[in-house]
């Protein structure tokens, strides 16, 4: 595919062999990103928040091949992982155009999530966003005079996985051509922090470990599945629509208005699993019980606390900071039961990266 990224080894001083380091952190949807095409082109925008606990570093060391394949081995906490090596693999031989030197060389990646192993808080937005800075920051070694490219590291994370491009930049990110989003691209996301009020720079994700571990469906199924859903056209057209809102929402300062978009996109991208074929469900009791236990404190104590759910049975409890205290105290009495050895993650959007 020929884009503004395209290049040629030519453009570049290779090195003999070297190590650059990287970090990203995790994000989550509000706007939801659910069905793509060819490509890793989404099927309708999508909007994040990104957060500033939940991160993967990862260090990559290159050395030139040794045979006509390069080899590739995985470290996740130090441990080698050859069952990461074919996502890898993929990742590369799909990126070649744009980082044309990537054939040239072995590599071993070590990788560290600071979010507990297998809590069900996915690893691939902020691992596939660290690996795609990494390769930025070998280029950046390879051809002096070239700018660290934030944009390039969003386009090339977004092939390795699509919510990943997100990662790459702090607070509120869009990924997806939108005509509401002004410089939107189906391509790389792009940040719109100064569209926001202040209000949603430093707002709370409290993540409720509903359920550790793998996931019965992977988003990548989950995603072809929207392939052949009767109800997907809407769904694509929906999300447009509710991203127009939010982002009016989210400019004003209006809580109210945000928490109803976001709690409508969650349930949506819920629905659409349900109604798939085949079908399936991947929240669990405790999902449902913590939604109305919110519902009611919110009602109750006319508190501005909502969720959102990622693709699982996690609960992302998501608040304005200056309820923390409020919010954190209704969490450790009436949440903290209804997770997975009562493990909460504490978190928040990220400003500054
Ligand atoms: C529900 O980005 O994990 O979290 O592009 O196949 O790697 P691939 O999928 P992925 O899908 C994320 C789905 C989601 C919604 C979102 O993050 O927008």
């Amino acid at each position: 595919m020929d884009s503004e990224f395209t290049t040629d080894i030519s453009n570049y001083n290779l090195k003999e062999d070297g190590e650059v380091v990287a970090e990203s952190y995790s994000n989550i949807a509000l706007i939801k990103y659910w069905g793509k095409y060819e490509k890793q082109i989404p099927a309708n925008p999508s909007l994040s928040f990104t957060l500033s606990e939940a991160k993967t570093q990862t260090r990559l060391k290159f050395s030139p091949k040794k045979s006509e394949k390069s080899e590739i081995k995985v470290f996740l906490e130090n441990q080698i992982k050859p069952s990461f090596v074919p996502k890898i693999e993929k990742f590369f031989s799909s990126i070649q155009d744009y980082i044309p030197f990537i054939s040239q060389y072995d590599y071993e990646i070590y990788t560290q999530n600071s979010f507990p192993h297998s809590s069900g808080i996915a690893s691939s937005a902020s691992g596939m966003s660290a690996l795609a800075k990494c390769l930025i920051a070998m280029e950046k070694e390879f051809c002096y005079e070239m700018e660290e490219s934030l944009k390039k590291a969003s386009f090339l994370a977004r092939i390795g996985s699509g919510s990943a491009s997100r990662s790459v930049y702090p607070g509120t990110v869009v990924w997806g051509k939108s005509k509401d989003v002004e410089g939107s691209s189906n391509e790389f996301s792009i940040p719109i922090n100064d569209e926001v009020h202040p209000v949603f720079a430093d707002f709370r994700d409290t993540i409720l470990i509903i359920h550790r571990g793998e996931k019965k469906v992977s988003s990548t199924v989950g995603h072809q599945l929207m392939q052949n859903h009767p109800y997907a056209e809407k769904r694509f057209q929906e999300a447009h629509i509710n991203l127009r809102n939010l982002l009016k929402v989210m400019k004003e300062g209006d809580v109210d208005g945000f928490i109803k978009i976001t709690e409508h996109e969650a349930l949506t991208l819920h629905a659409m699993m349900m109604m798939s074929n085949p079908y399936f469900i991947l929240m669990e009791p405790n999902t449902l019980s913590a939604i109305k236990r919110i519902w009611k404190f919110r009602e109750e104590k006319r508190i501005p606390v909502c969720f959102t759910l990622d693709a699982g049975a996690n609960v992302h409890v998501l608040y304005p900071k200056e309820f923390m205290k409020e919010v954190e105290d209704f969490i450790q009495r009436e949440l903290k039961s209804l997770c997975e050895n009562g493990e909460v993650l504490y978190d928040c959007v990220n400003q500054f990266l």
